[in-house]
């Protein structure tokens, strides 16, 4: 199959990892060098997918139990896809989408006990073939996370996810990298318990090289979507 143009990048890791600071520092930096990024992420990034965000992390949909929240979290990213990601890959732009299929995997399926091939099939159905080119993997202990997570959040309430027990978020840390060893061309590890610089320093060295020449025909960079 013909590679398609643009680049599609994913961050993945637990609560507090730092991904959206790192995904901020990756986008200046990619726009510096001439290059059209779109920042988006999940649960969310298009009109369809928010509203499917606040059923989802509200907590509602809990009661009917993990296959209606896996259900729920595939549509969204269906629409996010279909709406938002595959358009602007098809328009050579680079994509960084905070969370994607790998966090199913890992909340759904790891801690949520999801049947595999249950939660594979309904995967292939959200991404309908469009699959990241890179995912980064920020990689922090749970306790360093969690309160990272906490001290960010100040008075607000914990969501649905963030009330989970520190054994839990070890275990998400786990399975993650497990799916690097498993997807080691995809995928890679960062150490996320490190000064901000040092983590975006080594984040750009993966990405720019399978960046490309800049996009300079379009000058002007799409807008962030969050
Ligand atoms: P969010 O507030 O975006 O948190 P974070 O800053 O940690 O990304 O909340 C997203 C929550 O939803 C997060 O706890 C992970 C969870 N989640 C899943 O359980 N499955 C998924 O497929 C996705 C995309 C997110």
């Amino acid at each position: 199959m013909a590679k398609r143009p643009g680049l599609f990048v994913t961050f993945e890791g637990g609560e507090g990892a730092g991904k959206s600071t790192q995904i901020r520092h990756l986008a200046d930096s990619l726009r510096r060098r001439g290059h059209d990024v779109l920042v988006t992420r999940e649960p969310g990034g298009s009109p369809g997918a928010e509203a499917v965000r606040h059923v989802i992390l509200s907590g509602a949909a809990e009661e009917f139990g993990v296959r209606m929240e896996a259900i729920l979290f595939a549509a969204a990213r269906n629409d996010h896809v279909e709406e938002v990601i595959r358009p602007a890959l098809q328009a050579g732009v680079i994509v960084l989408c905070d969370r994607f299929m790998d966090s199913s995997r890992v909340y759904q399926g790891v801690t949520g006990n999801l049947e595999a091939d249950y939660l594979e099939a309904l995967q292939r159905v959200a991404v309908a073939g469009v699959v990241p080119d890179c995912t980064i993997i920020m990689d922090l202990s749970a306790e360093k996370g969690l309160a990272r997570a906490r001290s960010r959040g100040g008075d607000a309430a914990p969501d649905r996810f963030e009330r989970e027990e520190v054994q839990t978020h070890e275990k998400r840390r786990e399975a993650y990298l497990e799916i690097a060893a498993a997807d080691p061309g995809r995928c890679h590890v960062v150490d996320a318990d490190r000064a901000s610089d040092d983590i975006a320093k080594d984040i750009l060295a993966i990405v720019e090289p399978l960046a490309g020449p800049e996009s300079s025909s379009v000058p002007n960079d799409v807008e962030t979507v969050e």
